[in-house]
């Protein structure tokens, strides 16, 4: 065997032996999928969803994050980032009211994040939400 003839030899074996690696990282989408807006990530199943209409994520991403579910149309979800903006104390979803009440100081956010009641002045960061099969995807950026 001549030389040219062996460095062939060793690099088709270095070729074969990373094909395997190659296919194994193409399948290692698991829970995040790419549209042409952005990456939405899993934050939870739909089942999670519907046992409260909502649900606080708070060591995802975008972390942390609050869906909730205005009514039974998937276009009625709503995705926050739930932190008040006027201190940081975390809001809660009130359903009936379908406003967003912080517990600390009195703020009230309408159902789409904007402020409705001070001493907030600004409206809650929003996200892109979708169903995806029976998870939750909440956009990252
Ligand atoms: Fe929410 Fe003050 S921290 S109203």
């Amino acid at each position: 065997m001549d030389r040219r003839m062996f460095l062939s030899w060793i690099g088709m074996g270095a070729l074969a032996s990373s094909l395997p690696m190659a296919i194994a990282a193409c399948g290692l989408r698991d829970s995040k999928q790419t549209s042409t807006s952005g990456t939405f990530t899993s934050v939870g199943s739909v089942a999670q969803l519907d046992q409260t209409g909502q649900l606080l994520v708070t060591d995802g991403v975008p972390n942390p994050v609050l869906v909730v579910r205005q009514s039974a149309d998937p276009s009625g979800l709503v995705a926050v980032n739930p932190t008040c903006t006027h201190a940081g104390c975390t809001v809660q979803w009130k359903a009936d009211a379908k406003t967003f009440n912080c517990p600390c100081h009195g703020a009230r956010y309408d159902a789409q994040g904007a402020v409705i009641q001070g001493p907030a002045r600004r409206s809650l960061k929003t996200y892109a939400v979708q169903i995806e099969g029976d998870q939750v995807m909440v956009q990252e950026n």
